[in-house]
């Protein structure tokens, strides 16, 4: 098979395609690939496949809306499906978050909360706040917006940010948290550095302070205690908006529907995309309270806000976060984290700390690092474990220095075990 014409996102184009492997079918907890090769999937595909792989409900309720009602554009025209999914979510989600804008990814929910945000303060006659406060090692998608306020630097160098973006400084502190387990102790002071920002820049040009709760692809970085609520007072104190991107900590990733829940810090608006549809098809979110819906919506007649996706609220999309909704309810998903699943996890990967070099392992819910010493030549060792693991048949995330995990919230105390069997195996082929 030609691979060439496929020019693969986030991939090393050359070195796969050289060796490539190919999926050809998932179920549960596993991939398996053309050539009858398994996998466990500790990482939920990219943070999504929440519910496991290949759900048959999730399946039949998209083919059944695929052959009813394939397409209907969300400007001017609606569905059903839409409406209930909207309402179901809002319920879930904590405060007087009750609105929901539809979007197809992670990167477009940011980029919709960005211009929401500023349409908001526009609506209110202050229309000077548009600096965005971010956060490093931040992970925010790749549209424009998102690439502006993200904080990992690979992802930004080659393009310019769009607007005013400033950044706080992470949370990351090997030398007084390495091995916490859940929120690290120390480190609230660190949203003081908020104050600096508001200072420097002056609240009154401020739009949104946008943070995930547990920064992701940066390195699953659990914010230290009392550190959200720091951002939350000093927000409010400027009325500043609050924005939670909880594209990878929504939906029983921490043990709550929302991190904010986990954490009681409730943010004007959040985003969320991923386990949504449980990746089974494309769909993001953007969740605000009532006073920017009323405000935005109350601030003129005809279209409110210009801004909107051909395929937002797909009636397939729909279908399948519905029926996605009812298997996390059926089964308890959001919460199943605090059953005893979520301790084990946590045992089992603070067990893994004799492995050589490693220098910190930390973990929240289903989310979990193990973060190696920095090398001066070659490869970090999180990339070279991520790839002797794939040959014992084990999917991890390599991270630069770390591996991240955050498997499927279907996850069983024999999936864990084997994880650390095979991430042993696969280390001793390294050390
Ligand atoms: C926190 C966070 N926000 C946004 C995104 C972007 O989502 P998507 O890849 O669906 O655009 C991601 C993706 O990993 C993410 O982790």
């Amino acid at each position: 098979m030609k691979l060439d014409a496929h020019w693969m996102p986030f991939t090393a184009n050359k070195a796969f395609k050289q060796s490539p492997i190919l999926m050809e079918s998932s179920s549960g907890m596993r991939w398996q690939t053309e050539e009858g090769q398994s996998f466990l999937d500790m990482t939920a595909g990219l943070w999504c496949t929440n519910l496991g792989h290949s759900r048959q409900k999730v399946a039949e309720a998209m083919y059944e809306s695929a052959k009813k009602l394939s397409y209907v554009p969300s400007f001017n025209l609606g569905h059903r499906a839409s409406f209930e999914l909207a309402e179901r979510l809002v319920a879930h989600s904590p405060g007087d978050i009750n609105h929901v804008f539809f979007t197809n990814s992670g990167s477009e929910a940011i980029d919709t909360a960005l211009k929401i945000a500023m349409a908001y303060h526009s609506a209110k006659g202050q229309s000077g706040r548009k600096i965005f406060i971010a956060r490093e090692r931040a992970y925010h998608g790749v549209n424009i917006g998102g690439t502006s306020v993200g904080g990992i630097i690979h992802n930004s160098r080659h393009f310019d940010r769009w607007g005013s973006v400033d950044h706080l400084p992470h949370t990351h502190d090997l030398a007084n948290n390495a091995f916490s387990r859940g929120l690290p102790e120390t480190g609230v002071e660190k949203a003081s550095a908020l104050k600096d920002l508001v200072a420097l820049h002056g609240a009154e040009n401020i739009a949104a302070v946008v943070v995930e709760p547990i920064a992701g692809a940066g390195g699953v970085l659990p914010p230290p205690v009392g550190y959200l609520k720091e951002l939350r007072r000093i927000c409010d104190e400027h009325d500043i908006l609050l924005i939670f991107d909880e594209v990878v900590t929504g939906f029983g990733r921490t043990g709550s529907f929302t991190a904010s829940i986990e954490f009681d810090v409730i943010p004007d608006m959040y985003t969320s995309a991923k386990g949504l549809t449980s990746g089974a098809v494309p769909m993001g979110a953007t969740f605000c309270k009532d006073f920017i819906y009323d405000t935005v919506v109350g601030s003129a007649e005809g279209i409110e806000l210009w801004h909107g996706y051909t395929y937002s609220a797909h009636p397939i999309a729909c279908a399948a976060a519905n029926a996605c909704l009812d298997i996390y309810e059926e089964e308890s998903l959001f919460t199943r984290v605090n059953s005893g699943i979520g301790a084990y996890f946590e045992n089992a990967i603070h067990s893994l700390s004799d492995l050589p070099q490693v220098v910190d392992i930390r973990n929240y819910g289903l989310l979990g690092a193990i973060e190696f010493a920095p090398q001066s030549e070659g490869l970090p060792l999180g990339s070279r474990l991520f790839k002797k693991s794939m040959e014992q048949g084990l999917m991890v995330r390599g991270a630069g220095d770390s591996i991240i995990l955050s498997p499927p919230l279907i996850i069983e105390e024999q999936h864990v075990d084997e994880f650390v069997d095979k991430l042993r195996a696969a280390a001793r082929d390294i050390f």
